[in-house]
């Protein structure tokens, strides 16, 4: 296994262990690195007995689940999640959060916002001062197709840089997101004056924008898994 592969792996095995309890519902995040989350929990189903429910993000969550033999719920049968536990494309110094990059953020932030804990798993390159530094591929925004235009030329127009809309790979034309929706990737400028918590609220009120990829507040824990195979860990009260 290579080295960010061994981090993520680190960074899931320990999140899982200290935060998933018996009876608990948890929230499963999407992207490679809750993949290794997923293993350790079956593992801890089957060598402890634990007993969860496991409500997903995503399409690729609730296939994470079903292949792993867990428990699938939903938040009709349970609104109140104990803890999710997700991946981050950035995490700052104050534990705000772009997500995104697997273009799951719309139903990882219902879920997060349901969670009594939100825990973020991530290798050592994800670990930055200020949103932007490292994760270079833009803020997710995930909208109405009929409205990306005006969305676009708005957010360009109040705030500078170029939102992008993401173009598929695998087939022609943009991504589709889990919901039907488009993806805008924002590559915002060094020299914004105003916070992320304003500037995600102005965004979140553009008439046809479903939600952003920035988290702000809302994750309680973040560990970072290293090259070795070791955890940092950064949480806000220290
Ligand atoms: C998907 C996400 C992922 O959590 C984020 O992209 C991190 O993924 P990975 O663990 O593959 O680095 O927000 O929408």
């Amino acid at each position: 296994m290579g080295p960010l592969e061994t981090a993520k792996k680190a960074a899931a095995c320990k999140a899982v262990d200290e935060f998933v309890k018996t009876n608990s519902v948890v929230g499963i995040g999407s992207g490679s690195t809750v993949i290794y989350a997923v293993h350790r929990l079956a593992e801890r189903v089957k060598d402890e007995k634990l007993k969860i429910v496991c409500v997903p993000t995503s399409f690729q969550a609730r296939q994470l689940i079903v292949n792993s033999h867990l428990v699938l719920g939903d938040l009709e049968t349970h609104p109140r999640i104990d803890c999710v536990i997700d991946g981050a494309d950035e995490v700052d110094e104050e534990l705000n959060l772009i997500k995104g990059g697997g273009g799951c953020l719309l139903q990882e932030k219902i879920i997060a916002s349901c969670a009594e804990d939100m825990i973020v798993i991530a290798d050592y390159t994800k670990n930055s001062e200020r949103l932007g530094q490292q994760y270079k591929k833009g803020i997710p925004i995930e909208v109405i197709p009929m409205a990306y235009v005006p969305i676009q030329r708005k957010i360009e127009d109040n705030y500078g840089g170029l939102a992008k809309i993401r173009m598929a790979i695998a087939k022609a034309g943009p991504v589709v997101t889990d919901n039907g929706n488009f993806i805008l990737d924002w590559h915002f400028p060094d020299d914004l004056e105003k916070s992320w918590k304003v500037i995600n609220s102005e965004i979140k009120m553009i008439p046809g924008v479903v939600e952003t990829g920035l988290f702000i507040n809302m994750a309680k824990k973040a560990y970072f898994g290293m090259a070795d195979g070791t955890v940092t860990e950064q949480s806000l009260d220290g």
